[in-house]
């Protein structure tokens, strides 16, 4: 039986429920990516979990590499603004791409990135999440592979912070909104 932390005010998706949407994910993903030149572009920090796991259930072959950006301060709206803190070490000349993500909330951040990486002379690029905020969204863009929907509330655990705390919780959880409200930008 999990634990749920104090700050947590309800438990979205358990260790169970997140294992069963990340195995599912990655079955479709190896259908769709036989014969193909998998590349899954994990986007630092809050994929790495999601990363991890889906990997694993992913049977065909891939490499894997990492970007960071940033797009948010500490609070928790995001400013609009991206970097490029941290690029890919290989070209993406003629890969597969896939981004993997944590969560799809504004949109402005992904957005930003699939062109980036779309002007990088790939095969394809693809873009996996393993949430989805709808309601948030600033920019028109979908996922082309979607783990779950979860309502406009401040999600952190597997790997989603707040205040770079709380990625490593192993379920999927609501805060409390008396724990960022005071810092809210
Ligand atoms: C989160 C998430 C995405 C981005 C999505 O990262 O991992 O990269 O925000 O938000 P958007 O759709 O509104 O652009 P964050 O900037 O919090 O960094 P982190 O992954 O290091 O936690």
């Amino acid at each position: 039986m999990t634990t749920m932390h104090p700050d947590v005010e309800e438990i979205l998706f358990d260790e169970e429920k997140i294992a069963e949407i990340v195995r599912n994910m990655g079955r479709q993903i190896s259908e769709d990516y036989k014969g193909k030149n998998l590349l899954l572009v994990s986007v630092l920090k809050g994929s790495l979990i999601f990363m991890a796991d889906l990997m694993r259930e992913i049977t065909v072959p891939c490499a894997i590499d990492f970007l960071s950006v940033s797009s948010y301060g500490s609070g928790t709206t995001t400013s609009g603004e991206v970097r490029i803190l941290k690029d890919l070490d290989a070209s993406l000349d003629g890969k597969d791409v896939l981004v993997v993500e944590d969560i799809l909330d504004s949109g402005v951040t992904l957005s930003y990135l699939l062109k980036n990486l779309s002007a990088r002379n790939p095969a394809s690029v693809r873009l996996c999440t393993f949430l989805d905020k709808p309601e948030r969204r600033r920019v028109d863009i979908k996922a082309d592979y979607i783990g779950a929907s979860v309502p406009d509330k401040f999600i952190v655990g597997y790997g989603l912070d707040y205040d770079e705390f709380y990625r490593n919780l192993p379920y999927v959880g609501a805060l409390k909104p008396c724990v960022y409200s005071h810092k809210e930008e």
